[in-house]
């Protein structure tokens, strides 16, 4: 049995992006992180790469389950997708019966039907939640995180809210269906179109130095966020792609949307395409900010053709 109101978490996957993150964020808050990883030798390079806690924050590493696991009110499963299973196999069992076993997984697929199978064996609490940010971010302020009540009472979601409210996320709470569904929309289409986006100009055999000197602003901020999502880790947006049931499912409509498109293309179907034009103008034009949609994306190409122009980074 672990004191609920203890403030020792372990963090599994400590070396990975993510989990450096978090345990940067519990130990500058004044927790005491177990940062857990299976091997020394990255748990050395850790040690390196971490900034030392705020006062009051500790962190110590290890690569034994048995010493952090059992004296932890809260552990996050900070690893890939696929390896969930493999670790609440590991990790459920040691855990105080009071604790709280969660994940911050980008897709939830099995993972919330293998936390609740480990708090019926082990009488443990479970929650799953992701946020909606990469570790690259300076905080959570003002981004989404999404939050999976697991026990149907609320009490584990409203624990956990209580923990980053003081940081001002925007808490969107879910089920695990709709998350994934969501999901697919928001990373699982857009990380497809912008692959698409780098691998036609590439099978194309377009001289990418040739053609940023053509480039429009529409193009600066199309291949800006292509960059960005190919500069990400592989394995961890495979994961994002083809661990996503929901994603998968979308496949077929995607590709005939493009056979209709290149139909209307092909046909010189002006009045098809100023329709499908217009239709998604309108679909899109509900939201409020997409009144200054002109503005802020001549704002962000500005932005990103300054820096380059400066030829620095601006210091954060
Ligand atoms: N990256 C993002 O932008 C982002 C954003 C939101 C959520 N997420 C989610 O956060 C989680 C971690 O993502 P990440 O990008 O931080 O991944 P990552 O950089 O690949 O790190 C994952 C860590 O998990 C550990 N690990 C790998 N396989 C394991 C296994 N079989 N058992 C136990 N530990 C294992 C590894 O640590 P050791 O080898 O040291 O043990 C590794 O450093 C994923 O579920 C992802 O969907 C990621």
């Amino acid at each position: 049995m672990v004191d609920k109101s203890s403030r020792e978490v372990t963090i599994v996957g400590a070396t990975g992006q993510m989990g450096r993150w978090f345990t940067q964020y519990f130990a500058n808050r004044g927790w005491h992180v177990h940062a857990y990883s299976r091997s020394e030798e990255k748990l050395c390079w850790l040690k390196r790469e971490l900034a030392a806690p705020e006062p009051g924050g500790s962190i110590s590493f290890t690569t034994g389950l048995h010493e952090c696991i059992p004296r932890s009110a809260w552990v996050l499963l900070s690893v890939p997708i696929t390896a969930h299973e493999e670790a609440i196999a590991g990790v459920a069992p040691l855990m105080g019966k009071d604790a709280v076993l969660f994940d911050i997984a980008s897709v939830k697929g099995r993972i919330p039907a293998l936390l609740a199978g480990a708090r019926k064996e082990h009488g443990i609490h479970v929650l799953s939640t992701h946020p909606m940010y990469g570790p690259g971010a300076e905080s959570m302020t003002n981004k989404n995180f999404i939050l999976i009540d697991l026990e149907g009472d609320r009490s584990v979601v409203d624990r956990f809210r209580a923990i980053i409210e003081p940081d001002r996320p925007t808490i969107i709470e879910a089920t695990a269906d709709e998350h994934d569904r969501m999901i697919a929309l928001t990373l699982g289409i857009p990380h497809m179109l912008n692959i698409l986006f780098g691998k036609l100009l590439r099978d194309l055999g377009a001289d990418i130095t040739r053609l940023v000197s053509f480039e429009g602003t529409t193009f600066h901020l199309q291949h800006l966020i292509s960059q960005e999502v190919l500069t990400q880790e592989p394995f961890i947006y495979a994961t994002i792609e083809l661990e996503n049931r929901a994603f998968i499912d979308m496949l077929p409509e995607f590709k005939r949307i493009v056979d209709e498109l290149v139909d209307i293309l092909k046909h010189k179907d002006y009045d098809g395409f100023i329709k499908q034009f217009v239709t998604i103008k309108e679909y899109f034009s509900i939201v409020p900010e997409f009144k200054s949609v002109g503005y802020r994306f001549n704002s962000a190409a500005k932005r990103s053709l300054d820096i380059i122009k400066e030829g620095k980074e601006p210091a954060t």
